[in-house]
C-alpha cells in the first residue's frame, strides 16, 4: 500500500504514530518558516507541515508543489496549535520527513473546490476532475447508499435480481429506440432495451414470481433535466399479486429508502386517481407539499357579459394566501408568466382580498363587490389573500393553472427540497387520443391491464377506459411507475388492435410474448423508479446529471469522449451500412 492510513482517518489518538499518506495537493500556503499543505483524498483533507528549520531542501521541495499534484507523504502526526473544529482531521497535522511526487498536474481548467468556476461544459469535458469535488462525489455516494440499500430490502422481502440482455428487440414505450447493427445478421439491427418490460414479463411465465433489476435503459427523446438518453431504473416484477399488493410491496421500499438513507420516516402514502389530479392540481404529478388547489367557478361566473368567461369551457383558479399585497408590476410579472408560449393561456385575472374586507379585481366593470365575494367562498380566501383565476379550454386551462400553482408554491418559498411529499396517483385512463395521428396511443405501455369493470369499454368507448396503472409521484416528480398487466392473449391481441397494430404485424413484434401467454401465464404486475431521478430527489437537486457519474449533455453528447462519433469507413463496410447524409 502507498499509505498507512486516509486523509479522513487521523486524529489525537494518532499523536506520535508515524504516518504515510498519499492524495492531492488541494492548497498550499507558504508562511516563510512553514510550508503548510491541505492533501485530500476520497476521505477528507490532513494538514501537512514543512518546516524551513528543521528540513529547509524538504521545504523548499514542499514549495514547489503545485495544486493537484499527486504525492505521498510519511511524517509525525502532531497536536495542532490552532484546531479546526470545522474538520474530522482538524485537532492535528502531519510533520513531514519524506516526500514523493508521484505525478504532476497542468493548470487546472477550472478550481477544483466545492465553490468551482467551471461552467457545465467544461466540468463535463474534464468529468473526471469535476468528481474529485466533494459535491460531486458525495452525489455518488448517495447513489451507492440507495443503490445498497435497494438490495438489501429487495432480498429480504425474498426477490432475486436477475439481468436481461441489452441487444434486443425494440419494445414500444413511446419513445424512439437505439439500435445497433447487426454484422452476422446482414441489414438487420438489434434495438438497446428502453426497459426491460417484455424480459420481465416473460421471467413471471417463467415461475421466478419476484424479480428486480436495478438496470441501464436507452431511450431516444428529447433531453432534460431529468432525462438521459440512458438512465437507470430499479425494474421490478410480481406474480399472484393485486395492484394493492404492488403498492404496499413498494411503498416499503420507498419508506426504507427514505428512512435508511435520508433518516426519515414517511406517513403511509395518500392515493390519489389521475381524475382527481387532473381536477385539483392541473396535473398528473402533483406536487403535494402545498394546498393551493384549484378551484372551478364555470358555473357562478357566466352571463355578466364578460366574454372571456362566457366563452371559456373552464373558469378556474387558485388562491394565494397573504399575497394581496402583490404590487401591480408582479401582477404583470405573473400575467406574462401565463402568457408564455408554453403556457399558453390568454390572460391573468385576479381578485385581490384586502386585509379591510373590500375586494378589487381585475374585471370589477363586469362583477360586483357581491359577486367577487361569493367566488372568495369558494376559493375559501381571507382577508389579505390574492385569487387568480384563468379561463379558456378546459385541458389548457387546467395545465396552466398547474404551472401557475407551481410557480406561486416557488415564489411562496413552499416547494424546499427538504420537505419530502410522495403519493401514489391511482387509476390513469389506459388510452390517450392523439389528435393528429387520429388513433389511441397506450397511455402507460401495451401490456397494461384494463380495470376488469372496464373492459365492456373498449369495444364502446375505449378513451373512457381506465387502467391498472399506478405511478409514484415525490414534490411533483415521476418517480416510478407501473401497472397491472394483461396475461391472456386474446385480451393482448384486441389491446394491439385499438392500437393501430394489424394481426401480422402484433404477431411479428410481440408473437413471442402472446404465445408465452398460452403456456399458463400466471396473473402478474410490477413498477420501475426511475433510479437516477430518485437520488437527485433524495439529494435536493433537480438534475439527474448531478448524480450520474458520466453523463450526456442536452445534445445527448458525452463531451468528455467526444462521442456519439463518425465510425471508420473500414467498419461501415463491414456491417455493409451505406451512411447517406445528403439532403442534411
Ligand atoms: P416508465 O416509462 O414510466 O415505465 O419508466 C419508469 C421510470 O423511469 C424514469 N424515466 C427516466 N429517467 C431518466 N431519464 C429518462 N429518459 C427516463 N424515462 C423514464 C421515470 C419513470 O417513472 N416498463 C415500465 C415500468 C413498468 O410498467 O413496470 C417503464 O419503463 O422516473
Amino acid at each position: 500500500m502507498l499509505r498507512s492510513h486516509t486523509c479522513g482517518e487521523l486524529n489525537l489518538t494518532h499523536k506520535g504514530h508515524t504516518a504515510t499518506l498519499s492524495g492531492w495537493v488541494q492548497r498550499s500556503r507558504d508562511l516563510g518558516g512553514m510550508t503548510f499543505i491541505d492533501l485530500r483524498d476520497r476521505y477528507g483533507i490532513t494538514q501537512l507541515v514543512f518546516n524551513m528549520e528543521t528540513n529547509a531542501a524538504l521545504c523548499e521541495e514542499a514549495r514547489k508543489l503545485g495544486r493537484e499534484f499527486v504525492i505521498r507523504v510519511t511524517g509525525q502526526v502532531a497536536e495542532r496549535s490552532n484546531k479546526n473544529p470545522k474538520m474530522p482531521t482538524g485537532d492535528i497535522e502531519i510533520i513531514v520527513d519524506v516526500l514523493e511526487i508521484l505525478n504532476t498536474f497542468k493548470t487546472p481548467p477550472f478550481t477544483i473546490e466545492d465553490n468551482t468556476d467551471g461552467g457545465d461544459e467544461l466540468r463535463m469535458k474534464y468529468r473526471y476532475l469535476d468528481l474529485r469535488r466533494n459535491t460531486v462525489r458525495d452525489n455518488l455516494m448517495l447513489r451507492h447508499r440507495m443503490g445498497i440499500e435497494t438490495r438489501l430490502y429487495m432480498n429480504n422481502i425474498g426477490f432475486i435480481e436477475v439481468e436481461t440482455p441489452v441487444l434486443i428487440k425494440s419494445t414500444p414505450e413511446g419513445a424512439r429506440d437505439f439500435v445497433v447493427p447487426s454484422r452476422m445478421n446482414e441489414g438487420q439491427f438489434y434495438a438497446l432495451p428502453q426497459s426491460p418490460q417484455t424480459f420481465k414479463q416473460l421471467l413471471m411465465v417463467a415461475g421466478i414470481d419476484k424479480y428486480f433489476q436495478i438496470v441501464k435503459c436507452f431511450r431516444d427523446e428529447d433531453l432534460r433535466a431529468d432525462r438521459q438518453p440512458e438512465f437507470t431504473q430499479i425494474d421490478c416484477e410480481m406474480s399472484f399479486i393485486t395492484q394493492d399488493d404492488i403498492l404496499d410491496t413498494f411503498e416499503g421500499l420507498t419508506r426504507h429508502l427514505f428512512k435508511t438513507v435520508k433518516g426519515v420516516e414517511t406517513a403511509k402514502l395518500p392515493r390519489m386517481t389521475y381524475a382527481d389530479a387532473m381536477r385539483l392540481y392541473g396535473n398528473d404529478k402533483p406536487d403535494i407539499r402545498f394546498g393551493m388547489t384549484i378551484v372551478e367557478l364555470t358555473g357562478m361566473v357566466k352571463g355578466h357579459e364578460f366574454k372571456v368567461f362566457d366563452d371559456a369551457e373552464l373558469v378556474a383558479g387558485i388562491n394565494a394566501t397573504a399575497c394581496a399585497v402583490y404590487t401591480r408590476k408582479q401582477l404583470d410579472a405573473l400575467t406574462d408568466f401565463v402568457k408564455r408560449p408554453q403556457i399558453g393561456a390568454g390572460g391573468l385575472i385576479y381578485v385581490r382580498y384586502n386585509e379591510d374586507g373590500t375586494l378589487k379585481s381585475s374585471v370589477d366593470k363586469f362583477y360586483s363587490e357581491e359577486e367577487l365575494k361569493k367566488w372568495a367562498l369558494a376559493f375559501d380566501a381571507k382577508p389579505g389573500d390574492l385569487m387568480l383565476i384563468l379561463a379558456g379550454a378546459a385541458n389548457k386551462t387546467r395545465k396552466a393553472l398547474s404551472e401557475l400553482r407551481l410557480e406561486m408554491g416557488g415564489q411562496l418559498g413552499l416547494r424546499t427540497p427538504e420537505v419530502f411529499a410522495p403519493l401514489w396517483v391511482v387509476d390513469f385512463p389506459l388510452l390517450e387520443w392523439d389528435e393528429d395521428t387520429r388513433r389511441y396511443y397506450a397511455m402507460h405501455h401495451p401490456f397494461t391491464s384494463p380495470k376488469p369493470e372496464d373492459i365492456p369499454l373498449l369495444d364502446t368507448d375505449p378513451g373512457k377506459v381506465r387502467a391498472n396503472a399506478y405511478d409514484l409521484v415525490i414534490n411533483g416528480v415521476e418517480i416510478g411507475g407501473g401497472s397491472i398487466r394483461i396475461h391472456n392473449k386474446d385480451l393482448q391481441k384486441k389491446m394491439f388492435t385499438i392500437l393501430g397494430f394489424t394481426d401480422e404485424d402484433a404477431q411479428a413484434q410481440f408473437g413471442f410474448l402472446m404465445n408465452a401467454f398460452e403456456f399458463g401465464a400466471p396473473p402478474h404486475g410490477g413498477i420501475a423508479f426511475g433510479f437516477d431521478r430518485m437520488c437527485s430527489l433524495f439529494g435536493g437537486s433537480d438534475s439527474i446529471r448531478d448524480y450520474i457519474a458520466f453523463p450526456k449533455n442536452n445534445n445527448g453528447r458525452d463531451v468528455m469522449i467526444d462521442s456519439p462519433s463518425p465510425i471508420k469507413q473500414e467498419q461501415l463496410d463491414e456491417l455493409r451500412l451505406i451512411v447517406n447524409l445528403q439532403g442534411k
